[in-house]
């Protein structure tokens, strides 16, 4: 029996299998709505045959986009139009899931292809991007963001809450808080672009306030029976990653304690200059780390796809939930193609039985 196609259960939700397709930015919305292409991108990947499908970071607010073209979260409409992303998930037979994010100091930026830069001070499509401290990224993102003030602060928060409760009205079950990725919330946790002096910054307290916090409101209005996620970077892979990870599992630790049901590992991105050793399952031994220590099922992405090293990391206990991206979106029925690999007799319960019928009929 293949790990990768066993079911996976979290709160009340249960995965047809532990294929996660992760969210993926489609930088195709309007206002923040969601449109035709997202309808059946998302659709697609969950026919495809995943257990669940993440829906790409999605803004809380207007300013917390990383592009114009981002999803957002922050009014109703947004929500009447994720709902029927939902929808195809769901009749697809996947569950749906969504990230919740605020893009920090790396927002108001182009398209990956049309730059991936800051949008210029004189656009129509400029806003000021706030952070936690006045600190650039750097690099191609080298625009000086604005310090948020306590009262920023509260509202950005609030807008996690609220948009927890638009993502429940609109059918999603599966609620994830983007937290990773040099974004906002990343950006509060890591000393490298928080340099508060507040209640905010400073010590391991003080750059865990903001994600606690966050968490904890959106935990009292998310149902307690459905899975409330995380995507963290635990280490940047800078040269301090002993210390890092230390603090990274301490958080991680009072995330747990205050409703936390699974995270996702990933690499913090706050800074330009890293070492990633890039390659299959290259987070894995880390993710097992966290798994281990703060007794917290775990996912995570970065070059999980091929079939033996997903099932590796699913039978030694690394992650308990593989997330499989750019592989998916390649080719949406890769789920089908890692059954076979994996001399999964039974695709059927991959595939939906108008394709399944026909494909094994004719030996596909
Ligand atoms: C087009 C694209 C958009 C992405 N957008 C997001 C995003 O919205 N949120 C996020 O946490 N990660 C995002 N990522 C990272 C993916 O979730 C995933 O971690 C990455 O693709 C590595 O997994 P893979 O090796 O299976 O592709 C994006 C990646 C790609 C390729």
């Amino acid at each position: 029996m293949s790990a990768l196609f066993s079911e996976f259960k979290l709160k009340d939700v249960t995965l047809r299998n532990r294929i996660a397709v992760p969210p993926m930015c489609q930088y195709s919305a309007t206002q923040g709505l969601a449109n035709e292409w997202h309808f059946s991108h998302y659709n697609t990947l969950a026919r495809g045959g995943a257990g669940l499908v993440i829906v790409e970071a999605t803004a809380v607010t207007p300013e917390g986009r990383i592009t114009p073209a981002c999803l957002g979260l922050w009014n109703d409409e947004q929500a009447e139009q994720l709902a029927k992303v939902a929808q195809g998930i769901k009749a697809a037979g996947a569950v749906a899931g969504i990230q919740i994010a605020h893009a920090g100091r790396k927002a108001n930026a182009n398209k990956p292809w049309e730059g991936d830069d800051h949008i210029g001070s004189d656009s129509k499509e400029f806003w000021p991007s706030i952070a936690p401290s006045a600190l650039a990224f750097g690099h191609h993102l080298s625009r000086v963001p604005e310090e948020m003030t306590l009262s920023d602060i509260e509202r950005v928060k609030q807008g996690f809450v609220d948009a927890a409760k638009r993502a429940l009205d609109a059918g999603f079950e599966w609620l994830e808080l983007h937290f990773a990725h040099g974004y906002l919330a990343q950006s509060f946790f890591s000393k490298h672009s928080n340099h508060r002096n507040d209640q905010y910054g400073g010590n391991l307290d003080g750059r865990s306030r903001f994600l606690l916090e966050t968490l904890q409101a959106v935990r009292e209005v998310w149902p307690e029976n459905l899975p409330l996620t995380a995507r963290f970077g635990v280490l940047e892979y800078d040269g301090k990653d002993d210390e890092t990870l230390a603090e990274s599992i301490a958080l991680i630790k009072q995330l747990k304690a205050n409703g936390l049901d699974l995270l996702s590992v990933s690499v913090g991105f706050t800074i330009a200059e890293t070492n990633i050793p890039w390659g299959d399952g290259f987070l894995g031994e880390v993710a097992a780390r966290v798994r281990q220590e703060a007794e917290l099922p775990v996912a995570s992405a970065w070059g999980f796809a091929k079939a033996e090293v997903a099932e590796h990391a699913l039978e030694t206990q690394q992650l308990d939930l593989v997330m499989i991206g750019r592989a998916m979106l390649a080719n949406p029925h890769y789920p089908y193609a890692l059954a076979q690999q994996l001399n999964v007799d039974q695709p059927s319960w991959v595939l939906p039985a108008p394709y399944a019928h026909w494909l094994e009929r004719y030996a596909i």
